[in-house]
């Protein structure tokens, strides 16, 4: 071996070590674990507004029911524990559950309550995580806060002279009577007979006036007439005629919100009956926390990001209002979860707004559970809050150390979950995996709201797909 050759292989072979190690070290604090503030996982009493809206023509903001983005909203601090929000949130759960089913027997289970005076079938749960966009109705248009919905298709408002019973809501309850460009929709017309996919119930009539009636698995409904008038989704964006339910018999745990914003797949949603100018294309940001703000934005005037990546819709059920996606994997710090394919294909899966806490068959979740568990080893547990199994005490910590996780769906889309989309935060003693199993093999997997927190989530109902992309809001 000539010394020359010596000279030149060792510095070689260091620089190599080096990079390999430079390599390791850079992949492992990217992929597999990211420490986070623990102060950034509370949260704080104050709004501190996103900039993504405002500048965007079809672009309105988002806010939290339970927050101080929402003026006036359901902030009282005892107002709601998270138990029983996690307890609504099951309740929504088992409603989606049942129309999905494949077992008739369950499907076609018809529930007696004192919902309405019609047929009571089981419908869908508002659910408690809800978020919460302004539009403008009626001519001269007034401002109303609703929920929206994925997972419902009707749209609709308290309506004064609330003939029957109106909750309290932040603004002033719309009245028909005072707008110049309401009007009734007649029994005889065809698009009465709509309401039937679009609530799951027969519509009625009143003085030859078309009457629906929602009624949610949570004992909440909404009954009056179906009508139509002008909605002002932004001060630009302004739709004649459009077809909303106007309700003057109400109850229910929708926080302050003056009613709700359909935008499931069926012919009534708000994304069907804004068609032709949005080609089904809708995109929202869920906030990080219920101090800041996301956005919901129709059509890509403003121009989807970039980074979206998309997967195919799926069909969950035929006729069924969902949108429907393929999980074919699971990963915890960089590693993919040994879990059978057939686990997903077999049940299905969506993705909802209304759902708090995404939802896994029972052998996925398992698989999950373990490997977080295993990764989060250090930390000490805390007791479960409600259907939440896997929590922990951070009280003596300033930074914590969480295992990433990330989602895979057919087409090959990779969507990396936000240390917020982790965990469920009661308190700082005690902070949950923000999943739950499902109870049977069969239910279909929700991917639900505190996952997709600051993702941009495109909905192509037109396009037959979904598109994820992150930091699409703070
Ligand atoms: C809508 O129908 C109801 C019930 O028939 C009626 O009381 C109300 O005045 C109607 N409103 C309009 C604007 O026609």
């Amino acid at each position: 071996m000539a010394p020359a050759t010596t000279y030149s292989f060792f510095p070689r072979f260091l620089l190599f070590s080096v990079c390999l190690f430079w390599g390791y070290a850079v992949e492992a604090k990217s992929e597999t674990s990211v420490t986070v503030q623990l102060s950034s996982l509370l949260p704080s009493p104050v709004c501190t507004p996103s900039t993504h809206a405002a500048g965007r023509k079809s672009s309105l903001e988002v806010v939290h029911k339970r927050g101080p983005c929402f003026r006036n909203g359901d902030q009282k601090p005892n107002s709601i524990s998270h138990s029983e929000i996690l307890l609504q949130d099951q309740a929504r759960v088992d409603s989606i559950q049942s129309k999905l089913s494949k077992d008739s027997d369950r499907a076609d289970n018809v529930k007696q309550t004192d919902a309405a005076n019609l047929p009571a079938k089981d419908g869908s749960v508002v659910g408690s995580g809800n978020y919460i966009v302004t539009v403008g109705l009626g001519s001269p248009k007034k401002e109303l806060s609703l929920i929206f919905d994925t997972g419902s298709d009707l749209t609709w408002t308290q309506c004064q002279p609330c003939a029957k019973s109106c909750y309290q809501q932040t603004e002033p309850i719309f009245d028909p009577r005072v707008s110049n460009t309401y009007a009734n929709i007649s029994c005889s017309s065809t698009l009465c007979n709509a309401l039937t996919s679009a609530t799951g119930n027969a519509p009625s009539c009143a003085s030859s006036t078309c009457v629906y009636g929602i009624q949610y698995g949570d004992s909440s409904f909404s009954v009056g007439f179906f009508a139509k008038d002008t909605i002002s989704l932004t001060p630009t964006e302004v739709f004649p005629g459009f077809l909303f339910g106007c309700g003057e018999n109400n109850k229910g745990l929708y926080g302050g919100a003056a009613g709700l914003l359909g935008l499931g797949r069926d012919q009534i949603s708000v994304v069907s009956q804004t068609a032709t100018k949005y080609n089904k294309l809708f995109s929202y940001c869920l906030p990080s926390s219920p101090s800041s703000t996301g956005f919901l934005t129709f059509g890509n005037g403003g121009g989807v990001s970039k980074s979206v990546q998309f997967t195919p819709l799926s069909t969950v059920s035929k006729g069924s209002s969902f949108y429907g996606l393929d999980i074919t994997g699971i990963s915890v710090g960089g590693q993919k979860l040994p879990i059978q394919p057939s686990v997903f294909s077999s049940a299905g899966a969506i993705i909802d707004s209304g759902t708090v806490i995404s939802r896994l068959p029972p052998d996925a979740y398992s698989f999950l559970r373990t490997a977080f568990r295993q990764k989060m080893s250090k930390y000490p547990t805390a007791p479960a809050l409600s259907i939440l199994d896997t929590c922990y005490d951070f009280s003596k910590y300033t930074t914590v150390s969480v295992p990433t996780i990330s989602f895979s769906f057919s087409g090959g889309v990779v969507v990396n979950l936000e240390v917020r989309g982790i965990f469920y935060v009661n308190s700082q003693s005690q902070v949950c995996l923000a999943f739950a199993s499902n109870s049977d093999a069969s239910d279909v997997a929700i991917f639900g709201n505190v996952q997709q927190k600051t993702l941009e989530v495109v909905y192509d109902a037109a396009g037959g797909r979904v598109g994820f992309a992150p930091k699409g809001c703070a």
